[in-house]
């Protein structure tokens, strides 16, 4: 009651504010998502993300010493496969001496304690673009999933920490978990995209990666973003299946659902703000229009209010700058 409580005054100096500040960002909150390409000393930009690059094999291993030099302790691969590699098999995907295997390698071998994360989906090696095998028009699940569960194998075999499924299958956290235990890779985790939306904002990644749908979208195993309870089944679904981490993906948009995850299960959960998010921030701050690195700050907090306890983020190299 007015004036014996003043809510001003917990802000009253900027000593006071530091001391009561509710979150902190670090640089372990800040998974950097990498996109490697064939070829050598490539650095190819991507026009849709200012700043972000393409990188061959040759660069990555300067690449992860100079994250690990900034304390970044984990990078998320995606790889851009050739157009002629691509099938509607997912054949490439396991190849021991694919473009992904041979990056988790140079990774690990320049940087060990470097936490090398994978993204395992058959999109980018896709002649359709599609996350799955196509049949009739259909995307399938459990032949899907078979190739998924071979690949995070394959993945583990080549050094990869994490296998981070962003399919959005059925049943396919607890196929890989299997085929992990069976191949004895019991300290592999899954890092599993669980509340993947079917969303507008994968626009940039699509044009760095060519893995645009060839027909169709992707509604039928990426979720309607008017849904809400239905991020609650499936991450509590990929839960039961064995996920060690959880994540929801956009991320600004969905900070509700990040919430709701964190009331609900003890888990960690990962957002992931993705690259159309990256591409407007960058868009406005070109245009003068929005101050770029302050409302960078004020995204990436965001997560952290909303209970994300990682960040998967093209912004990670810049944030830390500023912490
Ligand atoms: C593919 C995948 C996508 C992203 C990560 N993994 C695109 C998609 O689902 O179409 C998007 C990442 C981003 O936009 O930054 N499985």
């Amino acid at each position: 009651m007015y004036p014996i409580h003043r809510n001003r005054r917990l802000r009253s100096s900027s000593s006071l504010r530091s001391l009561l500040q509710e979150h902190q960002l670090t640089p372990n909150d800040f998974i950097v998502p990498l996109f490697v390409v064939e070829g050598s000393q490539l650095k190819e930009p991507i026009a849709s993300m200012p700043g972000y690059f393409r990188l061959s094999l040759d660069l990555l291993a300067s690449k992860a010493k100079a994250l690990w030099n900034k304390d970044i302790k984990a990078v998320l691969l995606f790889v851009k496969v050739a157009e002629q590699l691509k099938d509607n098999t997912g054949k490439e995907a396991l190849n021991p001496e694919g473009l992904m295997q041979k990056a988790i390698g140079v990774i690990k071998n320049a940087v060990p304690e470097m936490l090398v994360m994978t993204d395992v989906a058959l999109d980018p090696y896709s002649s359709y673009g599609h996350d799955g095998i196509v049949e009739e028009g259909k995307i399938t699940n459990d032949k899907t999933v078979s190739v998924l569960a071979e690949m995070a194998v394959s993945h583990a075999q080549a050094g990869a920490d994490v296998v981070a499924p962003s399919d959005m299958m059925d049943g396919r956290v607890l196929r890989i978990r299997e085929q992990l235990e069976e191949a004895s890779f019991h300290d592999t985790l899954i890092m599993s995209y669980s509340a993947k939306y079917a969303s507008a904002f994968y626009g940039p990644f699509r044009e760095a990666l060519d893995s645009a749908p060839g027909f169709g979208d992707k509604k039928t195993y990426q979720m309607d973003f008017a849904n809400r309870d239905e991020a609650f089944v499936e991450t509590q679904r990929d839960i039961e299946e064995g996920a060690d981490i959880v994540m929801v993906k956009p991320g600004i948009a969905y900070l509700d659902i990040i919430r709701d995850l964190k009331n609900s299960f003890h888990t960690p959960i990962a957002a992931y703000q993705v690259s159309g998010e990256y591409a407007m921030l960058k868009a406005a701050a070109a245009q003068g229009w929005i101050d770029h690195d302050q409302v960078m700050m004020e995204q990436l907090m965001s997560f952290k209010r909303a209970g994300a306890q990682l960040i998967a983020t093209y912004f990670a190299e810049e944030a830390i700058e500023f912490l």
